[in-house]
């Protein structure tokens, strides 16, 4: 296997990072890629207050994510948990003990590579993995690197060398993004979930007010709490949340922020869904303390009122947008049907359902509804009473 190492301060990781991890894996088609933050990194000192390691870490989690690479990316702590400085030989020797029959790759930006020799233990490093350096900017042009590619060759004989520029990367120095940030900029220079996760606490003193997010802001926040393969569906649910909004004279803006982020807990396990129902209080039924996906429905609730502040309307919309209830309001089932028929939906029957649901709200409530108990009952599961009710409701 070619494995391709990436490490980094990533404080905080930007789309510079990301599109030369993209680039550099499909040139070198590389089967796997390991993204590791330093902990202490051994040439730069961190701020004092910026991100906890932990932080860069949950951070350089979503970056990866965003790469949209699957199981082939993998984040690993191994620096961010090994005491004192982070020397890259030492990584690269521990990788290379766990995969032995495995070829390694180090990616690394001009800066670096320029100074490879000024490394601890170059040598070692040289013979543990090869060197993938990749340009960012229009300055980093082929004659840097080759002046330097021969020195290398001639000082390291055994070195693999590869370099890449990589044409048209936007050029984001960590520096001026923290100082953007700090003055409210910068965030289109980030993986959108990332940015959201640095507002979401408050980092690189963006300290934003989490309970009056304008939506612009509140969308990448959102998206920070989803899995990669769910942004999608979540735009989605908002495109249609406003098209249903319009046609029937709801909130608007209620049905969007109720939206993005009816499915904000939906990534978390049973056991971190059930410590958040005790830690709010949220009592269940026997049948919720065994469905998952019927808890997200509620975790997510509690969460957009706790650190949103989003009104009863809308906690409500969130909570019900699973089962559905009898008496269901205006907003709920806005919530619930633009996630039903949001457009990435693809299932039998969603055309026939996206038209009742603008030809009378109620008919396409009832209609899903329907298909939701059908759906239920063909695979052997129990329905939610919640949801027969709804329907029975309306039926009359
Ligand atoms: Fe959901
Ligand atoms: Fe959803």
């Amino acid at each position: 296997m070619e494995i391709g190492v990436y490490g980094g301060t990533f404080n905080p990781p930007h789309l510079g990072h990301v599109a030369a991890a993209r680039a550099v894996f499909e040139v070198l088609k590389l089967d796997r890629l390991l993204l590791i933050p330093a902990g202490l990194p051994p040439h730069k000192n961190l701020p004092a207050d910026g991100p906890t390691p932990e932080q860069r870490l949950e951070m350089t989690r979503l970056a990866a994510d965003q790469l949209g690479l699957g199981d082939q990316v993998e984040v690993l702590d191994l620096e961010i948990h090994r005491r004192g400085k982070s020397f890259t030989a030492d990584t690269l020797a521990v990788l290379k003990e766990q995969h032995p029959g495995d070829d390694f790759w180090l990616l690394m930006g001009t800066d670096m590579f320029l100074t490879l020799q000024a490394w601890h233990e170059p040598e070692r490093i040289l013979s543990l993995a090869g060197i993938a350096a990749f340009g960012r900017t229009e300055a980093d042009t082929e004659e840097l690197f080759s002046v330097q590619r021969d020195y290398l060759y001639r000082t390291y004989p055994q070195a693999r060398l590869f370099t890449l520029t990589i044409p048209g990367v936007v050029d984001v120095s960590s520096t001026e993004l923290r100082e953007r940030l700090a003055r409210g900029e910068g965030g289109a220079l980030l993986p959108p979930a990332v940015y959201g996760y640095i507002l979401r606490q408050g980092l690189y003193g963006t300290g934003a007010d989490l309970k009056h997010l304008p939506l612009s802001r509140l969308r990448p926040v959102a998206l920070s709490y989803l899995k990669y393969k769910r942004i999608p569906h979540v735009l989605g649910t908002e495109q249609e949340a406003i098209r249903l909004a319009e046609r029937y004279g709801a909130d608007v803006e209620k049905a969007r922020v109720a939206a993005l982020l009816h499915d904000c807990t939906k990534k978390l396990g049973m056991e971190e869904q059930l410590a958040l129902c005790a830690r709010y209080e949220i009592s269940l039924d026997e049948l919720e303390r065994k469905a998952l996906k019927l808890l997200h429905a509620k975790t997510g609730a509690a969460i957009a009122r706790d650190v949103f502040g989003v009104d009863d309307e809308i906690y409500r919309a969130i909570w019900w947008h699973t089962t559905g209830h009898a008496g269901m309001t205006l907003l709920e089932k806005i919530m619930y049907l633009a996630d039903y028929i949001e457009p990435t939906r693809d299932f039998p029957g969603v055309e026939e359902l996206r038209r009742a649901c603008y030809e009378d709200l109620d008919k396409g409530l009832l209609m899903g509804l329907e298909m939701t108990v059908r759906e239920m009952e063909d695979m052997g599961n129990p329905v939610h009473r919640a949801t027969l009710e709804a329907r029975d409701a309306l039926k009359g």
